[in-house]
């Protein structure tokens, strides 16, 4: 058992939101793993890490402490530190990465880069223009028409598209990214043809040369039911998307995911991590709205709930560019998250409010807690960011899953949050539907 202790493995997690919860819970449960640490983390990845406070965008301060704790892989949650080029001078410095390079991060890090490379490598995705400045946009979409889409090329944290309905809206959505609503991610927009049909979040992990899928789920990003009101980073999901079958999937694979691998590889930033493709499977088969390149946030909390393999094996062997080696097992059970926020969100959540009830909602069978924006003070739970809590559960069916989770979410006691009553509902019907 002493060498089994003196090869148990050190991992570095970076973030602080549901998914590294719901990843810091994963990593924990594998045989491998000796310690796990976790900067900035919660009070709910605590339960699994030890919290260090590290800067990290400070990439020597980083390197400093994975050469001093002797961390054998670092996984990053986020795309900010990937799009910041984190992963290089780790790389550089012969610590393990679980994440993209900077050059490979572009494909969520430029909107436009992700749509020069679909054009060169026949990846189908819509049909689009770039530009740096209005005048020239404008003439594009008075060319083109309404309905369009005008995205900011850089991150701007979930804010930066506008799919306009108008001509108007849509001239609009340009002086705002070109008088700086978006920041240095407005300075180039990109036009993009308007997509019809079912979307799905899919998601592969890849090493480089090979990708693997890694489970497909769909979110809901605005804030009211029935989908309606502002745009948020997500209020909950389900895993899997019914309409990723067996057929999609592979399709999928061929048309978009084997194209981007082999693209990427072929122009020097071989890709390696999570590749979230956002798919738009539209009456001509599937196109692509937009890559990321980590997992999803809720989309992770399912994944990892239906995960069976042991995620440290996953990610190593990614690390080591030994995907071709692998394969990777699923419960055949749905998972449902529906997610709590703080008043306010997503404009201005309210911080500081008090939450009760979360050991007695993950006394439920089925049912897992993941914590976002929470903070321990003088021994309350309390809310410290937008989106808050992550209340998942599994079930046969997608409405079994929900109802689990809604049952769960009724134990919590926090009047200061609100969550969406009707995630899955497109699922639920489809399930209802084919009784
Ligand atoms: P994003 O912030 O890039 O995830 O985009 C937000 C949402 O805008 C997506 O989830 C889609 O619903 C929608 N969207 C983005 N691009 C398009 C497109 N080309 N056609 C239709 N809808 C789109
Ligand atoms: N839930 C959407 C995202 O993580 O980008």
């Amino acid at each position: 058992m002493s060498s089994f202790a003196s090869d148990a493995l050190k991992v570095l997690l970076i973030g602080s939101g549901g998914r590294e919860h719901a990843l810091s819970w994963k990593l924990a449960a594998s045989p491998l793993l000796g310690t796990l640490y976790c900067t900035p983390g919660n009070p709910g990845i605590a339960d699994h890490a030890t919290l260090v406070d590290l800067d990290i965008d400070d990439h020597e301060a980083v390197i400093a402490f994975c050469q001093s704790f002797e961390i054998d892989l670092v996984v990053v949650g986020p795309e900010a530190p990937l799009v910041a080029g984190l992963t290089d001078p780790l790389l550089q410095a012969g610590i393990k990465v679980f994440g993209p390079s900077q050059a490979a991060a572009q494909l969520e890090g430029s909107k436009g880069f992700t749509k020069d490379l679909c054009a060169r490598f026949n990846i189908p995705t819509g049909s689009y223009g770039r530009f740096n400045n209005a005048p020239k946009a404008k003439a594009y979409i008075r060319a083109q028409g309404a309905p369009i889409v005008v995205k900011a090329d850089g991150l701007a944290a979930g804010k930066g598209v506008v799919v306009a309905m108008t001509q108007e809206e849509a001239l609009d959505a340009v002086d705002a990214c070109f008088e700086g609503q978006f920041g240095d991610a407005g300075a180039e927009v990109v036009i993009e043809e308007y997509l019809e049909g079912e979307e799905a979040s899919f998601f592969c992990i890849c090493d480089g040369t090979t990708a693997l899928p890694f489970g497909s789920a769909q979110d809901h990003k605005r804030v009211g039911d029935g989908d309606t009101g502002a745009n948020t980073g997500g209020m909950g999901a389900y895993s899997p998307a019914p309409v990723m079958d067996e057929a999609m999937t592979e399709r999928v694979m061929k048309e978009l995911i084997r194209p981007t691998i082999r693209g990427m590889a072929e122009i020097g930033a071989p890709f390696s991590g999570i590749l979230f493709a956002g798919l738009m499977i539209t009456k001509d088969g599937p196109k692509l709205i937009e890559y990321n390149t980590r997992f999803g946030d809720p989309e992770c909390q399912v994944l990892m709930t239906r995960l069976k393999d042991d995620l440290l094996v996953i990610m190593l062997a990614a690390a080591n560019n030994m995907l071709d080696q692998l394969s990777v097992r699923w419960s055949d059970e749905a998972a449902l998250t529906v997610v709590m926020a703080a008043e306010g969100y997503p404009a201005s959540p309210r911080k500081g409010t008090v939450i009760k009830g979360v050991e007695e909602a993950e006394t439920l069978p089925h049912v897992k807690v993941f914590h976002a924006g929470t903070i321990h003070k003088d021994g309350d739970l309390l809310a410290n960011g937008g989106r808050v809590l992550n209340i998942t559960a599994t079930g046969k069916t997608v409405r079994e899953a929900q109802k689990r989770a809604y049952e769960a979410v009724s134990k919590i006691s926090w009047p200061g949050g609100f969550c969406r009553k009707d995630i899955g509902w497109r699922a639920v019907e489809r399930e209802k539907a084919a009784q």
